[in-house]
């Protein structure tokens, strides 16, 4: 995408946030009023679901990494917003207070976008809800619930985890109704107690059931989600390996990689594990131009090709990847690792030849089309892949050799401004480099350690007993 395009669209986005609270909060206050219509009932609500937008929302929007990586993000908080809306003026209208399933949508927005957008759904959902029916000791009931369920799915890693959010919040939901009975005008049933309690554990339950179908129609992923599709079983591995297994090993050391770094600096070590494993996965549809994948150095085929025609392939398993990664509804954060993780550098080998052929060769054209990396899993992953294909090239590789090419990638990749929008700081790249190292060492650590031949006879006596 050229300059002024991209700017044109981050223009057209950064005016429509002024619009957007305007429509949600009409919306709200609308649905709010569905069966009870009062005109200074609807301005009001309006109002106030105005100010929380502007004053809370709006500003996580702007500062949001994950918000602003594609439209479809903020798409997607909006519908489950507004869907959540519906849900609990339909169910409070049918069933009463306690039937509110007002966890389910700040759960979801938690698990697929962020904690902060979760929280701040629930905060105006109750609020507009207890502001509806003038009850502030709804709105006590409701947003705790709200306030404990988000912030337990921060950083979220299992299933387990959300449904221990979801007891957690049945019995804060409990304890907030007991502790305002004694000021309460009305009081609530044993049955009512025992909703109250249920009512947020199901709600996960409902929330984990849901997951799977939401993620992969809307390719947008929870941490489980991208946890479950970073494992050897998915079609798409299993075709990586049997026709680019060079590649597929590459894939699995710079996760190994990515990974731990990603985690020595707080950032998401599932998201930069998954990217790890697809990053390459273009290159399954010409894996024999790929140094990895070749038996010796002389089956290389570029020797046999002009430079211009080598840097076509060399790009096309970008082009490639973006495809097979839509067509096999990869998420959507890691169909766009595939096109970062080289962001915009130079294939300097091919270049160099270029240039002996023709001296007047542009460097423009020798360029990967980009993006540079946006975030700081996507930093790491370009980091990583560049180690990881360097240390190859070692002969013999040792511990300092590995650091040296670690330390000579930081470099290079931070001096030509591939790392610029991530947001890596530079104590958090020495974090990385520290962290690369570690995972080097582990690897040549482990040592398989075959067993012996009177060790071999025990194990057969066992099996065969
Ligand atoms: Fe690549
Ligand atoms: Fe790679």
């Amino acid at each position: 995408m050229s300059q002024s395009k991209r700017s044109e669209t981050d223009k057209f986005l950064d005016e429509s946030f002024i619009y957007d609270g305007i429509v949600i909060a009409l919306i709200i206050s609308v649905v709010n009023n569905i069966y009870d219509l009062s005109i200074l009932g609807l301005a009001n609500e309006f109002i106030l679901i105005l100010i929380v937008w502007y004053g809370i929302v709006e500003h996580f929007i702007r500062s949001s990494k994950t918000m602003n990586i594609d439209t479809r993000y903020r798409l997607f908080f909006y519908a489950t917003f507004l869907i959540g809306s519906v849900l609990n003026t339909f169910i409070y209208k049918a069933y009463g207070i306690t039937f509110i399933p007002i966890i389910i949508v700040p759960m979801i927005i938690t698990l697929l976008i962020d904690y902060e957008f979760g929280a701040s759904a629930g905060l105006i959902l109750s609020l507009s809800t207890a502001f509806h029916y003038r009850d502030f000791f709804m709105f006590l009931q409701l947003f705790p619930q709200v306030f404990i369920s988000t912030y337990l799915l921060k950083n979220v890693r299992s299933r387990m985890q959300v449904t221990k959010a979801g007891l957690i919040s049945g019995i804060v939901s409990l304890g907030m109704i007991l502790l305002q009975e004694p000021v309460r005008h009305f009081y609530f049933s044993s049955r009512d107690y025992l909703i109250l309690f249920l009512n947020p554990l199901v709600s996960s339950i409902i929330v984990l059931g849901i997951l799977p179908y939401i993620e992969v129609s809307t390719r947008i992923y929870s941490n489980i989600g991208l946890a479950e599709i970073s494992t050897p079983n998915h079609p798409l591995l299993k075709l990586l390996i049997v026709h680019a297994p060079g590649t597929y090993y590459h894939s699995m050391r710079v996760a190994e990689l990515a990974e731990h770094a990603a985690e020595n600096i707080q950032a998401n070590s599932v998201l930069a594990r998954a990217c790890a494993y697809y990053h390459d996965v273009g290159k399954i549809r010409n894996p024999e131009y790929f140094i990895e994948n070749l038996k010796t150095p002389d089956d290389n085929p570029h020797n046999e090709l002009s430079p211009d025609i080598s840097r076509s392939i060399l790009i096309n398993h970008i082009k490639d990847g973006i495809e097979i990664a839509k067509k096999y509804r990869l998420p959507i954060q890691v169909e766009m690792a595939i096109p970062q993780h080289h962001g915009t550098r130079v294939q300097k080998y091919f270049y160099t030849k270029a240039l002996e052929i023709d001296p007047n060769t542009k460097i423009e054209d020798f360029k990967y089309p980009g993006p540079r990396p946006k975030t700081k899993e996507m930093g790491i992953l370009m980091l990583a892949d560049v180690v990881e294909a360097s240390s190859k090239s070692l002969k013999q590789p040792t511990i300092d050799s590995l650091k040296r090419v670690i330390q000579n990638t930081v470099i290079e990749l931070f001096e030509e401004g591939e790392l610029d929008e991530t947001g890596l700081s530079v104590d958090e790249l020495k974090i990385i480099m520290d962290s690369f190292a570690k995972v080097f060492e582990t690897l040549s650590n482990q040592r398989i350690e075959y067993p012996t031949v009177a060790e071999k006879n025990e194990d057969y006596k066992l099996i065969n007993k």
